[in-house]
């Protein structure tokens, strides 16, 4: 028999739904959270109010909540075993981020490095809630208490708020959060741009050849793979100097299992061009059984939504505890019931 849930460790750790996961969020993240899912009690957000916080439609962001969940089974999340949720359908994140916000010293959330990046891409038109961004998710983790938070490596400033704001409430109040652990992998945590493997893969690139979607057509996999920016020479290896090598060496590293030696070796004297094929098939046989899962999910959406439904249950119990403890501690004056 496994260890009941409440004895477990807690993690939480989300995606923000806005468009389809990249080979970076599978590899940094999802599919290293499907491993935990036995050792951990999991909570996995589908964080649709942090997606709010850069333009976008309605329709997509409904659209793209409910397919963000469906990649999330799609690629080994199991419902059975993890509470998979919505943010918005929780009350305690933006009533936690509120608290906490308080706390939040202006100078940390300006040091932000994806806050300055993101409101540079924006420009003119950049929310309040972009720059608030770091303390709502502090509140996300902070809110079941969790002991640890499995995110890739571009996640790990965000971690050292949420570290600091838990510190700050229990210096100021009293002991009540443990100090989220951020779990960063070895392989995968940080997937380059195929054009520009000096910038991390990601959906906002303007340059949509660079990023890797796990549900795009097997042709255009191979065609973005084989585009890929390599570096001078035509040796296998990874190196500072060769930021492109390195990279697709990382992904068929993660892919495949084999080491940077074994690759190098495999690729020794042949080229870029073999290498890459080798790249652009370990991919697409690891999509293929991921997009047919996904197609499957999507048939049944009312299924989908159930999962939803019972994953906010759960963590709505634990989220009401935690958020009356805060305002107990916090001072806020319990109401009659
Ligand atoms: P998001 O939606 O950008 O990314 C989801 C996960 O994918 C990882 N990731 C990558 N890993 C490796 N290489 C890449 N190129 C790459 N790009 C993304 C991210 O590190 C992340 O683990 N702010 C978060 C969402 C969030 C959250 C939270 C995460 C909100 N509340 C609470 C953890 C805990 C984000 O934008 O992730």
């Amino acid at each position: 028999m496994g260890t009941p849930a409440s004895e477990k460790p807690t993690i939480l750790t989300a995606c923000q739904p806005t468009s389809h996961f990249h080979l970076g969020n599978y590899l940094g993240a999802v599919r290293r959270w499907a491993d935990m899912q036995d050792d951990y009690e999991c909570f996995f957000g589908v964080v649709d109010l942090h997606a709010m916080t850069a333009p976008y439609t309605p329709a997509d962001l409904r659209r793209n909540t409910l397919e963000c969940a469906a990649q999330y089974i799609a690629c080994g999340l199991d419902p059975k075993r993890s509470n998979i949720f919505v943010q918005s359908h929780v009350t305690g994140h933006t009533e936690l981020a509120w608290i906490l916000g308080c706390l939040a010293p202006l100078g940390q959330l300006e040091r932000m490095t994806q806050f300055k990046d993101k409101s540079k891409r924006i420009g003119q038109s950049v929310g309040a809630g972009l720059f608030f961004y770091p303390v709502l998710q502090a509140a996300d983790i902070l809110l079941y208490n969790a002991d640890a938070v499995p995110v890739g490596e571009d996640q790990k400033q965000h971690l050292e708020l949420a570290r600091d704001l838990a510190q700050k409430f229990n210096n100021t109040y009293s002991e009540t959060f443990k100090l989220p652990e951020p779990l960063i992998g070895k392989k995968g945590a940080r997937i380059m741009a195929l054009q520009d493997p000096e910038s991390k893969m990601s959906k906002s690139d303007k340059n949509q050849s660079s990023t890797l979607y796990l549900f795009e057509p097997k042709e255009s996999i191979r065609k973005k793979v084989m585009s890929a920016v390599t570096d001078s020479g035509s040796e296998i290896s990874a190196s500072d100097d060769k930021p492109g090598v390195s990279n697709l060496m990382s992904i068929l590293s993660s892919l495949t299992g084999h080491s940077y030696e074994e690759i190098a070796g495999q690729f020794s004297g042949k080229g870029y061009a073999p290498f890459k094929e080798a790249v652009a098939e370990a991919v697409i046989a690891t999509v293929e059984p991921l997009q047919a899962r996904y197609q499957e999910l999507m048939k049944d959406k009312d299924a989908l939504n159930t999962v939803l439904k019972e994953g906010a249950e759960v963590a709505q119990k634990r989220a009401y505890k935690m958020l009356a403890k805060v305002y107990r501690k916090a001072g806020l004056l319990e109401r009659v019931r």
